[in-house]
């Protein structure tokens, strides 16, 4: 019995010596193996138990098992003082993998509209933006579009109110251009990207809204050779050095003169093929020379300074450039279809 109780109090005073020494994980760790481990002293103890006679086995029972808690208790508190706090937060694993962040991507449409917007930019061109939903003088009016003229009906309009035909969504961003002249003086060069309306059945090839970029130029002296170097340009930055354009005589109220414009068929190399339908040649915007009429509605001297405008689909530019056939793709957001670009 005696030799037992020299045995603990011998334990106890190592344990107290080494205590102190304990001042990282590390050499938490080799005291635990020292004294807590499966081969370690206090694991001797209990075995040293087994020859004890049977009379003073209780007693040494409860010191053994008590030191065995001081030694326990130490350690857990260590434990807890030396490891760092977050390592500690409950449920955080801080060696798992991260979760894999998917990325989304710019929509084809916004794609092409910055583009387009970047190449008039940095040919000076300043961007104008104005309300979907128009009054009848900034949507027609102004662009001399007279009341009851058959050119209103070029542009399916949608009116917000049944029988009042005074406030509609915007047919053509043509409309900020007016708020643009109204407001600032020349010379003016501005493109006016924006969503427009009008009321066509759906199907690939028509939507009953799409997006617009339009262009105006005004200033002292602009002619027809400025409007149509600048279109060349626009082409050749966005489909290429090679591409080439026409104008073809056209009609819009705002223009005169005024022209449709092709360009070189980006898909065959001009060759001929089903989408420039064997000619060549793609339809990409209307333009011309702004009408004396819209530059006087707007409060701009005509005999001073003369302008051009064109207004393009962009919708037509992305289905040239990524060579998407159905419209209607643009605005269903199917995923596997966004995800391409
Ligand atoms: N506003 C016309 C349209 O939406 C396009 C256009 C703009 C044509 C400028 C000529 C000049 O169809």
């Amino acid at each position: 019995m005696p030799k037992m109780n020299d045995k603990i109090n011998q334990l106890l005073l190592l344990f107290k010596a080494d205590a102190d020494q304990v001042g990282t994980l590390d050499t938490l760790e080799e005291f635990r193996i020292k004294y807590l481990g499966s081969k370690g002293l206090l694991k001797d103890l209990f075995n040293e138990l087994k020859t004890v006679p049977n009379e003073s086995k209780r007693d040494s029972g409860q010191q053994v098992n008590a030191l065995r808690i001081q030694l326990e208790e130490f350690y857990t508190e260590k434990k807890t003082a030396l490891t760092p706090q977050e390592n500690i937060k409950i449920g955080q694993d801080l060696t798992r993998p991260g979760q894999n962040i998917t990325k989304g991507s710019h929509h084809p449409l916004s794609l092409v509209r910055d583009e387009i917007i970047d190449v008039f930019n940095r040919i000076g061109f300043e961007v104008s933006e104005g309300p979907e939903i128009e009054d009848d003088w900034h949507n027609f009016s102004a662009l001399n579009f007279p009341k009851d003229h058959p050119a209103r009906d070029m542009q399916d309009t949608f009116f917000i109110e049944k029988g009042d035909r005074e406030i509609a969504l915007r047919t053509h961003t043509s409309s900020v251009q007016v708020r643009v002249m109204e407001n600032t003086r020349p010379p003016i060069r501005t493109i006016s990207p924006g969503r427009v309306y009008r009321n066509e059945a759906i199907s690939a090839r028509a939507h009953c809204f799409f997006h617009q970029v339009e262009g105006l130029y005004i200033d002292k002296n602009v002619s027809f050779a400025d409007l149509k170097q600048t279109l060349l340009h626009f082409a050749k930055a966005i489909f290429g050095d090679h591409a080439q354009i026409r104008l073809r005589p056209s009609y819009f109220p705002f223009t005169e003169p005024s022209a449709e414009v092709d360009v070189s068929c980006s898909i065959c190399d001009a060759k001929g093929c089903n989408v420039c339908k064997y000619s060549g040649w793609l339809e990409i915007l209307g333009c011309g020379m702004v009408d004396p009429a819209v530059l006087e509605a707007s409060g701009i001297d005509s005999s001073v300074y003369s302008g051009f405008a064109f207004g393009m689909g962009v919708e037509r530019i992305a289905q040239l450039k990524f060579k998407v056939n159905d419209l209607r793709l643009y605005s269903e957001n199917d995923l596997r279809f966004l995800k391409q670009f």
